[in-house]
């Protein structure tokens, strides 16, 4: 590979895999349109560290704006694409629906549309375990039915994968949809449970525990992920008759999760060890669209590049209060 292209690098994860590329020496083209859905100084940071690298090159625009998107297409001349720009989060698409449909619908079509113009080689998109919605068959394997999710983030991220396939199907065009599980670590979404259960144990300020803590995740650390995702570039576009493509289309799906769920209690336990201080908790119902477990079966990744997520949780969530003590000073 010689260039890529990657949307959301002044996101979470975006920014660590940015980082890695560069760290390889492969050329970066960032797309990001620094969305206030949380705190835009920490993505700015992200970007201004990214800046630092002489092979990055930033275009701060919305996907929904095609010409912009266009004029990043046109500088980098990408032969890989990683698209994980998105509206994440489970519970803001029950407040703000249509934040949703525009950058998950809308501005994925525009990058897939570029991506099929500018002929890729390689395209990669972020989804997301919310596909599997109420699926209680653990593990989740990427064949298993997902037709019925339960919020409107999973419906828009299964979209995504939809028209990806079609477009594989039609245009021959490598696709591989990229399922994360729950993806924690430093420079994490304030969004996110850890980072919320950090900042309020710190603050003297209660937690809310959603389900009573009857909940478990997948929790997957950030370093992972990223060499997931740098194998899984490294091993080329699908083709058919490989393991997981799809037969009509070199298409693939590949579920990148630890495959070891932690129950939200024991992760609460393991912040409380770190902290050396209690977090005072508000017991909360489960809400709308939330699971009770998530929990990957990660033997594809393992066959297609010989890795699978490692880090524990008590190893990652050390990570993560190193760099939110050091970040915030506190
Ligand atoms: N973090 C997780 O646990 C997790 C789990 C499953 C799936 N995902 C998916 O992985 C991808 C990356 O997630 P993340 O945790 O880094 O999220 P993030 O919110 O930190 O990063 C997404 C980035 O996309 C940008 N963005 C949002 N809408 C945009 C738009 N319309 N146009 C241009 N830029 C836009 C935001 O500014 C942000 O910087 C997303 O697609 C998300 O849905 C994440």
């Amino acid at each position: 590979m010689t260039v890529a292209l990657v949307t959301g690098t002044a996101g979470f994860i975006g920014f660590h895999l940015a980082q890695a590329l560069l760290r390889a020496g492969i050329p970066v083209t960032g797309f990001d349109g620094m969305t206030d859905y949380y705190d835009v100084a920490l993505k700015r940071h992200r970007h201004d560290i990214l800046g630092n690298f002489p092979g990055f090159t930033r275009h701060e625009a919305m996907l929904e704006d095609q010409e912009a998107l266009a004029a990043a297409f046109e500088q980098a001349k990408p032969d890989v694409v990683v698209h994980l720009a998105a509206q994440a989060g489970v519970r803001y698409s029950l407040e703000n629906p249509r934040a949703y449909l525009d950058a998950n619908l809308v501005g994925s079509f525009n990058l897939l549309e570029l991506a099929r113009t500018a002929e890729v080689k390689h395209l990669l998109v972020a989804s997301t375990s919310s596909v599997y919605g109420g699926n209680d068959v653990m593990p989740f394997t990427e064949s298993q039915p997902t037709h019925q999710p339960l919020t409107l983030y999973a419906a828009t991220k299964l979209s995504v994968e939809a028209m990806g396939h079609a477009q594989a199907h039609a245009w021959d065009q490598p696709m591989t949809m990229l399922r994360f599980f729950t993806v924690y670590g430093p420079w994490g979404r304030p969004d996110m449970a850890l980072f919320k259960f950090v900042r309020a144990t710190l603050a003297g300020e209660p937690i809310d525990v959603y389900g009573n803590g009857q909940m478990a995740r997948d929790f997957t650390y950030v370093d992972d992920t990223v060499r997931a995702v740098m194998l899984l570039i490294e091993r080329g576009a699908p083709t058919l008759g490989e393991p997981g493509v799809s037969p009509t289309a070199p298409f693939r799906v590949v579920n990148v999760g630890h495959g070891a769920p932690v129950q939200l209690l024991d992760f609460v336990a393991e912040i409380e060890r770190n902290l050396g201080r209690k977090a005072e908790r508000r017991y909360l119902p489960r809400q709308v669209g939330d699971v009770a477990c998530t929990h990957a079966d990660a033997s594809l990744l393992e066959t297609l590049t010989g890795f699978r997520p490692r880090v524990e949780v008590a190893e990652g969530i050390a990570a993560f209060v190193d760099w939110y003590r050091n970040y915030y000073s506190v």
